[in-house]
């Protein structure tokens, strides 16, 4: 089974973060065990987006061969685990990328679903976490520039033994000018597995510092974020909102739990 997955795309701003925040939290509310990792250590946001706020322990002091990884794990919704980078330019020159490798079998061991936010670009932080996965997916918006660099992320990976499973089309709308599924579906030569079209809900959510899947169940980003995770995890589609919100307990659990294991 795949189990650990690196979000990837090449263009920068595509909804690799977002696709990450959501996809881990979709999967957490369907009762997966689910680790999301920030490996994007240069521009961390993940941890910021999902409102972590005190992170004293994150990836960069566990690549620098500083702590364990298990201490820079914290709990995000539904017991969704989160790995953050660390916001320091000094703890980002410190962090060896290489040592990813290692810290993967400890994280697989950990949580039955594993998602990777991948840098931009091609830089070697951005190369490694597409080799150290099980499957790339490939975040790609309907225009060109965004195609061809996912194509370039696509023969990267192949080129040092990864394997890209397939590609998330974030972002469409009804405008003319947006490429088609199946014209992405053709250049890519990989499935497309599902759409998320362009919400204002996910930046609202965003500055909520809540994932779109919790502040807005019932939007058409949350419905896709749903369905790529029952996907993933071999779950039929549920489309009732209302079988995933979060409790008044949850939500205390989780104030008080300001650090998981
Ligand atoms: N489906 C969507 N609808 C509306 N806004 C979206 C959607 N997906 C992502 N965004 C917004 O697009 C912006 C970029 O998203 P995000 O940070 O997830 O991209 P990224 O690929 O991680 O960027 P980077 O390459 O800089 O790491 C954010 O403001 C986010 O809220
Ligand atoms: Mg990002």
């Amino acid at each position: 089974m795949i189990r650990a997955y690196t979000i990837a795309s090449g263009k920068g701003g595509t909804g690799k973060t977002t696709v990450t925040a959501n996809l881990g939290t979709a999967l957490a509310q369907y009762g997966r065990e689910t680790c999301i990792v920030d490996t994007d250590m240069g521009m961390a946001n993940l941890g910021l987006i999902l409102g972590l706020e005190e992170t004293p322990v994150t990836l960069h002091e566990v690549l620098a061969g500083k702590a364990q990884i298990r201490d820079a794990m914290y709990e995000g919704p539904y017991g969704l685990k989160i790995v953050p980078s660390g916001l320091s330019l000094q703890g980002f020159q410190s962090a060896d990328p290489e040592r990813l490798k290692d810290v993967m079998r400890d994280l697989t061991d950990r949580c039955d679903f594993l998602l990777l936010d991948a840098p931009a670009g091609i830089d070697t932080d951005a190369v490694i976490p597409l080799s150290v996965a099980d499957e790339v997916l490939l975040i790609v918006n309907p225009e060109i520039s965004s195609l061809i660099d996912a194509l370039k992320i696509k023969i990267l990976t192949e080129m040092i033994g990864g394997r890209v499973g397939g590609a998330v089309l974030n972002r469409t709308t009804l405008d003319s000018a947006d490429m088609s599924k199946r014209q992405i579906e053709k250049v890519l030569g990989v499935r497309i597995i599902d759409t998320i079209p362009e919400d204002a809900n996910v930046r609202r959510a965003s500055a909520a510092r809540t994932p779109v899947v919790v502040k807005y169940p019932g939007s058409e980003s949350s419905k896709a974020f749903r369905r790529i995770a029952a996907e993933i995890a071999g779950l039929p589609i549920e489309e009732e909102p209302e079988a995933v919100q979060e409790g008044f307990i949850e939500r205390l659990a989780r104030t008080l739990f300001r650090r998981g294991s």
